[in-house]
């Protein structure tokens, strides 16, 4: 049992499988809305997904929390990293996936506006100013840092498959 749920030196384990592949499929959903907002303005597109992209951005946050911790207590037992530049390319996924819907929600708190997720109250808004530092903070740095997000997965996709075809380490293995 605990085979199969911890990680191990050659495979990674069912919780961190679900938590990859969960997440993934989550990461696409998010991008598609980013993309629906950016490029399809007033359009039924955009209207069906943008819907979301508040409720699954503060989905993708607490899931990385859960998921870093298990990382963290996984870290001795999961498959070697295959070099310095990948262990440096996933500490860089781990440090977007937590900033950029971070720094969303320390914009949202300062727009004075309030937040409702899954019908939870998470912030109830306020009156009066704005927090300049607060919305300035999100209107430079969250679609930026999000659409690097996107680029860098996207390289980490090309590396794990021309990992396979340039050497004999076929990583992805480890994570099916
Ligand atoms: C991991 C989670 C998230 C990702 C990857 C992400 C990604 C993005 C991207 C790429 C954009 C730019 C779209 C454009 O260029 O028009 C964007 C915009 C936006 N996002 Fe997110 N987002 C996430 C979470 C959140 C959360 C939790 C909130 C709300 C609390 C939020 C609120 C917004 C808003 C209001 C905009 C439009 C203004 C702007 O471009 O900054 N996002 N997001
Ligand atoms: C088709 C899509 C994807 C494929 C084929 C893929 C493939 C892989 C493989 C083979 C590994 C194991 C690498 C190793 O142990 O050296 C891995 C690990 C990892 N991947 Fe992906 N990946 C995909 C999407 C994503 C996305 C969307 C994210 C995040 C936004 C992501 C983040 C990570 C992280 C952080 C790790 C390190 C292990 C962990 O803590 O989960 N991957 N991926």
């Amino acid at each position: 049992m605990s085979i199969l749920v911890m990680d191990t030196k050659v495979r990674y384990g069912a919780v961190s499988r679900f938590f990859h592949w969960g997440m993934a499929l989550l990461f696409a959903w998010q991008f598609t809305s980013a993309t629906a907002h950016w490029l399809f303005p007033d359009t039924p597109f955009e209207e069906f997904f943008w819907g979301t992209h508040y409720t699954v951005g503060v989905s993708l946050l607490s899931l990385v929390v859960l998921r870093a911790l298990w990382a963290l207590a996984n870290a001795s037992r999961r498959p070697p990293s295959v070099s310095v530049m990948a262990k440096l390319g996933h500490i860089a996924l781990y440090g977007l996936m937590i900033a950029v819907p971070t720094i969303a929600l320390i914009r949202q708190f300062g727009s004075g506006r309030s937040l409702e997720v899954f019908g939870i109250t998470l912030m109830a808004g306020f009156e009066g100013e704005e927090i300049t530092w607060m919305t300035d903070l999100g209107g430079l740095l969250h679609g930026e840092l999000g659409w690097t997000l996107l680029a860098l997965v996207v390289g980490h996709i090309v590396m794990a498959f021309l990992h396979r075809k340039l050497t004999h380490h076929n990583v992805l293995t480890r994570m099916r």
